[in-house]
This record gives C-alpha cells, structure tokens and sequence, in this order.
C-alpha cells in the first residue's frame, strides 16, 4: 500500500495548490499570495492565504496549515492515500494497483460493494417515493411540513409493503446474497428465506461525512411499533464514528453545531436554515463522536427533547464533550418536544432567540441538581453547595475553575472567596476517596515533562525550516542524528538534504507522511510563527538554549547506549561534550 516518493512528488507537482484550494474557497490574489476566507473556522475578513510559490496554504486566524493533500485531508476528511488517489485521478497520473495483502483487498473489497449496496438501495427508496404506491409517505412527508428540496437534499425515500422487494432489486443488480446481508438490508431465516428489513415505512438514508450512504432509519407512519427502525451496525456503519448530518453541517460555515437527537430534528432544522444541526444515531453520545465534532468546531448548543431522558442525555453528553475540548450550552425546547415541534409551532425566528439564550452546560447541570434538594432549608442548600463545589473541583484548569466559582456564586448568592476555599476541600476529599479519579491529568503532566525536549526539537526544526540563516548558523552544531528517532528525525533528514540540493521544501516533506496523525504532526512544522514571540534578542537566546537542550540530549543518550568496550565510541563522546562546553558560548544571530 506504499507508493513511491517520487511518484506523490509527481502527483504533487501537478495539482496547483492555488487552483485545488480555489474549487473550494474563494481566493483573491493579494501581493504574492492569495486570500480567502478559511474553511475551517468561521470569519468574515480572510486569514486564509495559500502560497503559489510554496504550495501551502495556512490561516492566520485559527493556525491550519499544510500542502495539498493536508487540505483535501482536513477539508474532505479523507485520508491521506484517498487524497491521493483524488490527486491523481486530478492530474491523469496513473497510480500503480496498490500491494494490498489479501486480507486488506478482501476487507477494502467487501466495503467497497456494500457502500454500492447501500447506494443503489437509497437510490431505489427515493424511486419508490416519487412513484404512485410511495402517495402515503409522500403525503405523510409534506404534511411534517418537508418541502421537496428538503426530501430531495436527504434523499428521503420510502421501502414498499412487499415482503422482498428491495432484495430482489439488488439481486437484479447482481449483488449476492450473502453481501445484501451483510449490508443489514434483508434478514434471513429458515422458514421465510430472505425478507427486507424494511418495510412500508419512511427512509432517511444516513451518510458519513462524504456523503456516502452507510445505512438508514426507517419510520413508520403512524404509531406502530417500533417508531424507527435503524440499520445494524455493518462493516461501514459505525453509529458511534458517525452523525446524522454532519456531511452538510460541516460545511456550514458556523462556529458550533447544533446537537439534536432525532433525524427529522435535524431535518427540520436544516430547511428552517440551521444547517449545522447534526444528531447521533439513536444511540447516546459518545467519545467518538465528540472527537469527530471537535475536527470541525469547538461549540456545540445541545437541543435535546425537553422530556426527562432528553435532560439526562444532555447532562451525560455535556462532560464528554468537555474531555474532547468542546464547550456545550443547553437549549431548552419548552413547552415544545423537541426542536422539529418547536419549529413547526414557534418558527425560526423564536428558535434563534432560544440559541441567543442558551445556557452554559455547566449551570444547566447545576439547575438540574437544584431541583432533588430543597433549597429554603439551609442544610438543603448546604448539602447542594457541597455537590456544586464537587463539581466545581473537577475542573483542571484553574482560571477556567476560578471564573465558573465566580458564576456559581453569584448565581446562588453566596460569597466567592468561601465557594473557593469549599471546592478546595471537595477537591482534597475526593481525591482521598478516589484516588484514581483523575490519573489523566497526572499522566498529561508526566508526559509533558517527558516532551519537553520533543518541544525543542520541534522548535529548532520549525526555525530552520523557515530561515536559511539561521540553518547556516547551527548546522555545524546540531546534525540529523541529534535529533530522536521518528518523525523529528525524518523531518530533518529530508530537511538538510533539501538545503543541500537548492533550499528548503516543507511542501515536499509533508507529503512524506502517510500516516494522518503524522502528516498533520509534520504540516504543523511549518507554519509555527516564531518571530512574533519576543524581541530578537530574546529570540536569539531561546535558539541558542534549544540548540544547547537537544545537543546535550543527543549525547546523554548516545552515553547510555554506549558500550563500555567501545574506546571509538568514548573519544567521540568526550570531543562532543567538549564541544557542548565551547556551545554554552554560542551566539546565533536572527538577522
Ligand atoms: P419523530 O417522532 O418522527 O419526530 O421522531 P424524532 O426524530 O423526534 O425522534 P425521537 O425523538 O422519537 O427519537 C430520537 C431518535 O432515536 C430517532 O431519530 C431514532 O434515531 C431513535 N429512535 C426513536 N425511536 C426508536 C425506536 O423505536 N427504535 C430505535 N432503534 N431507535 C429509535
Ligand atoms: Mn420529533
């Protein structure tokens, strides 16, 4: 599954970042880059600029930045050999029938023809609407209040009364049996053979992020039982990876998404203009998803049913969200349901102001809680300070802590300092009473500690690459070997044999890395600003402190790999600590 370098060079070369970046975003040439609004965060005056002479892009507003597989990557959400094979197929560059193992070709195969499956029975469903036996779904569509451009956009569809109608549908396609199953479109058993899933009832087909279909919900019309029927999970469909939705709202443009719990939520929201509404899959939210939401946004307005369950959904998704990065506000639905209803009744209009309103995550938790104890006795409200001041001490850092102390006391009317000094104590008991509660931030500091000269070498790296001044300066000091193994390594092999062979190429380098959390690792390189940091002087002595950190370190660990019979090996040491002496002295200049 290895391509030759030279061959994504090729595929590189050949696809004008400029003019990939421009079927996607607006750009405006503008001194010798060109300027466009990012895709990837919302603003209204461009910060997204991508260079022609370098062929990379990078936003000044929120940091993304790469070549031009790292675009397609982030913006198609491919990987990194789909954006390959896109740019190839691009370009008219012939890409050599990939060395799959068998197992790999027959998993890549198998999915491959169940996304086919799934396609042509969307594709049937939507058929079987528009015809004369679809007039009651139709009509129960329209009169949810669907127009045909929302049917048509979701690609809703109808599964007829036949027992086995979409099943010989796509054994005329000559799909096989044992396929179509797999697919979780026909069940099989002994006495009835091989029967659809789905019955007379309303399709919504779901798809992953590039709109490709992996399953579907089916409704009933009317009030059968069960209200929906949903797809297994198959090969392609993984209900905690995905969300209903996402493949438009990602292109929404908005800074947050709307999270709802029902297809027709999210429907409902999408023709009333919200379209950044997604939902999950009748399943509750979990740490995939929430790590698949924080690729796109930092916010998201949870609109869950205003019932009990909804209130409890909320509440659990709202701390998942947390751990990802994600800062939740609770929209409430009352008097209505759910955000389809509230639509219907109430109208955009009135659903934007209850967005304006959202409340905080965190206080709703509290507002909720409120209500199991009583709160005009003063041991009630003692007792529910003490659980609020156990909330507050679980979070980490301490501004965010200390401002959310604030909002609570002031929201319940009690003193800030005493609020403080309560979560302080909740803090310490409940780190006695669970002492594994919180082992991840212990282990984020350890590994942190363990980083830091990562984080130099990643600095050292990003200043050579960005200036050939600098790189004069301290090659005769630090060597590719100096820095660790891996990625840092690789990075500033291919970087000093580029200025070797003509100047540096970050472009070229990135592309080097297949692998989606190196690629993206690799890309960040190279779009560090490191001038605006400090004064050149101060500049001047971070480099030459870096430079000392990651020549020492090379030699402590060539010290502990050392054999103690190996007299060359010693010498070589000794010459280099020597040398690491006279670098204490070392002055590089910036300019
Ligand atoms: P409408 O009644 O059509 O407005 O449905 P809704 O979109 O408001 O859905 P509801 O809030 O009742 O349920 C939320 C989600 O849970 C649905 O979109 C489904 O994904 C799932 N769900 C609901 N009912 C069932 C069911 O009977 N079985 C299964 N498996 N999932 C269900
Ligand atoms: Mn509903």
């Amino acid at each position: 599954m290895y391509y030759p370098d030279e061959l994504i060079e090729e595929v590189r070369l050949k696809n004008d970042i400029v003019d990939v970046i421009s079927g996607y975003v607006r750009l405006q040439k503008k001194g010798s880059s060109y300027f466009g609004l990012c895709p990837f965060h919302n603003e209204k005056s461009p910060s997204f600029s991508v260079s022609r002479e370098k062929q990379m892009y990078y936003c000044f507003g929120c940091g993304a930045g790469g070549n031009v597989f790292t675009f397609l990557m982030e913006y198609e959400n491919y990987s990194f050999l789909e954006a390959l094979k896109f740019l190839a197929d691009r370009a008219g560059v012939e890409l050599p029938e990939a060395e799959y193992s068998e197992e790999a070709k027959k998993r890549a195969g198998i999915k491959a023809v169940l996304l086919e499956i799934n396609k042509a029975a969307a594709q049937y469903f939507y058929v079987q609407l528009k015809n004369p036996q679809g007039q009651n779904a139709l009509t129960y569509l329209k009169e949810r209040g669907l127009s045909d451009d929302t049917i048509k956009a979701f690609g809703l569809g109808y599964s007829n009364k036949y027992s086995d109608d979409l099943y010989r549908y796509l054994k005329s396609k000559g799909y096989k049996d044992e396929l179509i199953s797999q697919a979780g479109l026909v069940s099989v058993d002994e006495k009835h053979g091989v029967y659809d899933k789905f019955w007379n009832r309303v399709m919504f087909p779901i798809m992953d992020v590039n709109s490709r279909v992996i399953g579907f919900g089916g409704r009933v019309m009317g009030d059968g039982k069960p209200k929906y029927l949903n797809s297994p999970e198959t090969m392609i469909f993984d209900k905690s990876r995905n969300l209903y939705g996402l493949n438009r709202a990602r292109t929404s443009r908005k800074s947050y998404f709307l999270i709802c719990e029902g297809y027709m939520d999210v429907i409902s929201l999408h023709q009333a203009g919200f379209t950044n509404a997604v939902a999950s899959l009748g399943t509750a939210l979990t740490a995939g998803h929430a790590s698949l939401i924080k690729r796109y946004v930092n916010e998201v307005y949870l609109t869950y049913d205003s019932d009990d369950a909804g209130t409890r959904a909320a509440l659990r998704a709202v701390p998942i969200l947390k751990e990802a990065g994600i800062t939740s506000r609770i929209i409430r639905m009352e008097p209505y349901k759910d955000p389809d209803e509230f639509i219907k009744n109430l109208g955009r209009e009135a659903f934007k102001e209850r967005i304006h309103k959202a409340g905080n995550g965190f206080m709703f938790g509290l507002e909720v809680l409120e209500k199991s104890y009583d709160m005009t006795s003063p041991e009630g409200k003692t007792e529910f300070m003490r659980e609020a001041a156990r909330r507050l001490a679980e979070f980490d850092e301490e501004i965010e802590r200390g401002n959310y102390i604030e909002a609570v006391a002031a929201a319940y009317h009690v003193g800030h300092e005493e609020l403080r000094k309560l979560t302080g104590r909740m803090a310490v008991q409940s780190g006695l009473a669970k002492p594994v509660e919180r082992p991840k931030a212990a282990i984020k500091r350890e590994k942190e500690k363990e980083n830091g000269v990562q984080k130099s070498q990643k600095l050292l790296l990003t200043w050579i690459a960005s200036d050939e001044h600098i790189f004069r300066q301290i090659e005769r000091y630090i060597a590719p070997e100096d820095f660790s193994e891996g990625l840092y390594r690789t990075v500033a092999e291919l970087l000093y044999e580029q200025y070797e062979n003509g100047g540096p190429n970050p472009a070229a380098i990135i592309s080097r890395f297949a692998d989606e959390e190196e690629h993206r690792e690799a890309a960040s390189l190279f779009h560090t600003r490191i001038r605006e940091l400090s004064t050149a002087k101060e500049q001047e002595k971070a480099l030459a402190e870096t430079v000392m950190r990651i020549k020492s370190n090379s030699i402590e660990e060539a010290a502990a790999k050392l054999e103690p019979t190996d007299m060359k090996g010693l010498q070589r040491l000794m010459e280099a600590k020597r040398e690491l002496q006279n670098l204490a002295k070392l002055h590089i200049s910036i300019n």
